[in-house]
Order: structure tokens, then C-alpha cells, then sequence
């Protein structure tokens, strides 16, 4: 069964940690990125430790390897569990950003391939496939993958074997858990759920959605 993962993308600080703390019985972590992290500061990663759930830190981080370690270093110590970063900067940008996450005994995903339409203009003709593999090389502990093309999903999964791929663009870009839970280690969902009238009850149903699947 996949971990179901909040995209908690709300630019409000109380609003975001009041729709935390309601969904965290139904989640096994949340995944926060550069809207609420650019609205709140990095110290949202001390309020939303409170729920007890590993934090992850969507930050693509992109850059030359000695800025990426000096990026990942203040996301781990500001409190967060896991890093993503992109994979088209080259093998040692990504390995620098395994070595921070290692030395704090954080996580580290590499992006292969984006969820959004546009996300096929440039990941496509092997690409995604060879950063799949780089990430595996550069000893990453898995990949994003797109949940809006299940069958890219599936052939990345051979690049990555049991490496863990977490997956984002169910719910409002078309992506569905019936369709991608079982390739895949993470189910990501943001808007679907912090939007909804009741943010509860949208990750419980999503949570037994996922629950329903074998993996
Ligand atoms: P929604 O509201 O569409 O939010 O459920 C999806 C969340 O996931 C992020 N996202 C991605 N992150 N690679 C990533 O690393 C991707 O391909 C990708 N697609 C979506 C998005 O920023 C939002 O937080």
C-alpha cells in the first residue's frame, strides 16, 4: 500500500497547519514546497513537526553541487526529513544533495519526469529514463514520477527497481490512484484535498482509496 502524501501547497500558516493537524491521522507525510515555505519561512518545519509526520521539502533543488549541499543542509536542519531535487543538473549536483541528506540522516528524490503536460517537452527521448537510472547510481533513495502517465511510471520502475517512486498529480491533473497505485511507493495529492470543503474527509477517502490497492 502506497504512503498517501499532502502537497500542502496553502499559503496561509494558520491555514496550512489547521488542515495539517486535521489530516494527519489520514496521511503519512506531508510535502511542502515553495508557497508555503516562501509565505511561512523554512520555520514551518518546527510547527508541522508537531503532527508527528516525516516533512518532505519540494524544493527541485537545481543547482551546482557546493549550492545544492548548502541548500539541503539548512532544509534538514530546519527540521525537514527529505529533499527533491532535480536530476538534469548532472550526477554530482544529485550526489551532493544525497551526501547532505545522508549526513543528517535525511532522504533524498530525484525528479525524473513532471506531472504537467509540459513536463513531456523536455523529460522525454530517454531522458527521464537516464536520470532515473543516475539517481539509483548516485544512491538516491528514489524518483518522482508522474502519476498523470501511469505507463511512464511503469518504465521508470524498471530503472529504479525497488528504489521508492513517489508520485504526484492525482486528483486535479487528472491522475488517479486506481491507476497508479500499485507502480508506485507515494501517492502525493495537494489541491484535491486542501481545497476541499472538508480536507479530512478528502485525505481519509483517499487513504482508503490507496487502501483498497495491493501494493
Ligand atoms: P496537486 O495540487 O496538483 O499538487 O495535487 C501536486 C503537488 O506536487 C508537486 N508536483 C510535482 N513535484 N515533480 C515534483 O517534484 C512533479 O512532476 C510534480 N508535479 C507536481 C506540485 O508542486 C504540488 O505541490
Amino acid at each position: 500500500m502506497p504512503d498517501l502524501i499532502l502537497a500542502l501547497d496553502v499559503t496561509e500558516k494558520k491555514k496550512a497547519l489547521a488542515i495539517a493537524e486535521a489530516c494527519a491521522p489520514h496521511i503519512d507525510a506531508i510535502k511542502v514546497g515553495y508557497p508555503l515555505a516562501l509565505a511561512a519561512g523554512l520555520s514551518i518545519a518546527g510547527d508541522l513537526k508537531k503532527t508527528g509526520l516525516p516533512l518532505i521539502a519540494d524544493f527541485k533543488v537545481a543547482d551546482i553541487p557546493n549550492t545544492n549541499q548548502l541548500i539541503c543542509d539548512q532544509v534538514f536542519l530546519a527540521g525537514f526529513s527529505a529533499i527533491i531535487c532535480q536530476g538534469f543538473c548532472g550526477m554530482d549536483s544529485v550526489k551532493a544533495c544525497v551526501a547532505s541528506a545522508r549526513t543528517h540522516h535525511g532522504e533524498c528524490y530525484v525528479v525524473a519526469e513532471m506531472s504537467h503536460p509540459g513536463g513531456k517537452e523536455f523529460f522525454s527521448g530517454g531522458i527521464a529514463e537516464q536520470i532515473a537510472a543516475n539517481a539509483v547510481i548516485a544512491g538516491a533513495d528514489g524518483i518522482i514520477a508522474p502519476a498523470t502517465r501511469p505507463d511512464r511510471v511503469a518504465v521508470l520502475r524498471g530503472f529504479v527497481g525497488d528504489k521508492k517512486i513517489l508520485s504526484p498529480g492525482v486528483g486535479t491533473q487528472g491522475g488517479s490512484v486506481d491507476s497508479i497505485a500499485e507502480l508506485v511507493d507515494g501517492i502525493i495529492v495537494g489541491r484535491s484535498i486542501y481545497d476541499a470543503p472538508d480536507p479530512a474527509a478528502a485525505a481519509q477517502s483517499y487513504a482508503a482509496a490507496r487502501r483498497r490497492q495491493k501494493r
